[in-house]
């Protein structure tokens, strides 16, 4: 495989934040004292899957790395997609230092510059016409945002996708199209409606009937397993909300700034939603923050009168130089090209070690930048191979609402060598996989 031409700054910070740490992680405390902290006041459930993990630990990271309490290092290509930019970036951390130095918090009664520039520089990125940018804390929040936001104009039916997934909030989860995230909280939002995935006609059947909707589309479906629709399906989506009225939001928290080798996935089809959500890759992996970026007009309720969708934390100048510092060094570094061109070759590489060592195991292997789903024909393939990942000091995540689909979401600053890492453990592990399938047809023909 060919190498890539130049090395955004992500990557020496992490060979020198790897030479600070002594190579190593701080040593925490032992394992089994949190586990029974975890136990005790977190969650119980949370504790016993640490046991499939070893009880281990991540005390510290840097770049495409974190470490365990033991000092070992591993390859971040999880962490449910925040991780665009690495861990401490050090354009970010630089930033957010500074800020927390200087003013981390607002009163919220004088105007605070952090939060007008973050809000230009994210329009400054954003397709045209979304220009208007209202800040919070998680990507069900800007979901919540939205969903208010299309009630103000009177859309108050939502349509979302099935598989679909946007959080886990009220609002959000009436969206999210899973029972088994839905059915303990019914009754949910009233009037919501999921609609195949891909099929532009069963939502023009929809919106015919209920033309008053707010629609809430993923352009690629991440927590369904990284799911791509057909060619043309968001322009149609597009044109469906304008012939019937309804509002459009494009869930972009998963997909944005930069993940697909695109800045949007809205840029893969050209199209300009009403209010288009981002988070995840917002925050530089440092602090949390995410947003609705909207249009003049969709916006307007929101701009008229800024006392009617708020929250305490929301804009605080600490996550806005978090937010700034990562669009900024995401549009210095190249990092959109880079997760392009990084995705292709990791796609066609990871193809390419399932075909060869396990195919009967693997249904398909597809993707678009840094998002990578790897789909398991059998039941308990995914987590199978999590597990045989995670021997490899290899982190990977399964998908909220599609248990056969592992992801890959990789930071855009891996070097050459992590390529090598990721693509030699995904290769053993195949290969484990495929031998432990093997002496189970072998014992089952005994
Ligand atoms: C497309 C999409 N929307 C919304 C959310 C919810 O974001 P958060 O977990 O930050 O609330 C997610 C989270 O994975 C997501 O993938």
């Amino acid at each position: 495989m060919s190498g890539l031409a130049s090395e955004p700054r992500g990557i020496a910070a992490s060979a020198r934040a790897t030479d600070e740490l002594g190579g190593a992680g701080r040593v925490g405390e032992p394992p089994e004292d949190i586990v029974a902290l975890y136990k005790r006041h977190v969650s119980r459930g949370r504790a016993t899957l640490a046991d499939l993990t070893g009880g281990r630990l991540e005390v510290s990271s840097a770049g495409a790395h974190v470490y365990d309490d033991t000092g070992r290092r591993y390859l971040d290509c999880g962490g449910y997609g925040v991780f665009l930019l690495g861990h401490r970036h050090p354009a970010v951390t630089a930033k957010v230092v500074e800020q927390i130095n200087r003013h981390p918090m607002a009163s919220r009664i004088l105007l605070e510059p952090t939060v007008a520039r973050a809000a230009a520089t994210l329009a400054g990125v954003t397709p045209p016409g979304l220009d208007f940018v209202h800040f919070v804390n998680s990507g069900a929040e800007a979901v919540e945002a939205a969903i208010k936001l299309a009630r103000a104009h009177g859309r108050f039916r939502l349509v979302s996708t099935a598989g679909g997934y946007h959080g886990k909030t009220m609002g959000a989860l009436t969206l999210t199209a899973r029972e088994l995230y839905q059915a303990p909280f019914r009754p949910l939002l009233p009037s919501a409606r999921h609609v195949p995935y891909g099929d532009a006609g069963a939502l023009a059947e929809v919106l015919r009937r209920q033309p008053d909707s707010c629609v809430v589309i993923e352009p690629v479906q991440g927590e369904n397993g990284v799911v791509l629709p057909p060619a043309g399906y968001l322009r149609a989506v597009e044109a469906l909300c304008r012939e019937h009225g309804a509002f459009f939001v494009l869930d972009e928290v998963q997909t944005g700034l930069g993940r697909l080798g695109t800045w949007w996935g809205a840029d893969r089809e050209g199209v300009v939603p009403d209010a288009l959500l981002v988070g995840k890759n917002l925050s530089g992996g440092v602090i949390p923050v995410a947003a609705m970026v909207a249009t003049a007009a969709a916006y307007a309720p929101f701009s008229r009168d800024p006392f009617l969708h708020t929250s305490t934390f929301a804009g605080s100048p600490v996550a806005m130089a978090a937010a700034t510092a990562a669009v900024q060094a995401i549009r210095d570094e190249g990092l959109v090209e880079r997760a392009r061109d990084l995705g292709a070759r990791i796609l066609a590489g990871l193809g390419a070690v399932f075909a060869e060592n396990c195919p009967h195991l693997v249904r398909e292997v597809r993707g678009a930048g840094l998002l990578i789903g790897v789909e398991f024909a059998d039941e308990h393939g995914a987590g199978d191979f999590v597990l045989e990942l995670l021997d490899r000091h290899v982190l990977v995540n399964h998908s909220l609402n599609a248990h056969r689909v592992i992801r890959f979401t990789p930071p855009a600053v891996l070097s050459e060598a992590d390529v090598t890492w990721l693509l030699d453990a995904v290769t053993a592990a195949a290969r484990a996989m495929a031998a432990r399938a093997m002496a189970a047809r072998g014992r089952r023909a005994a």
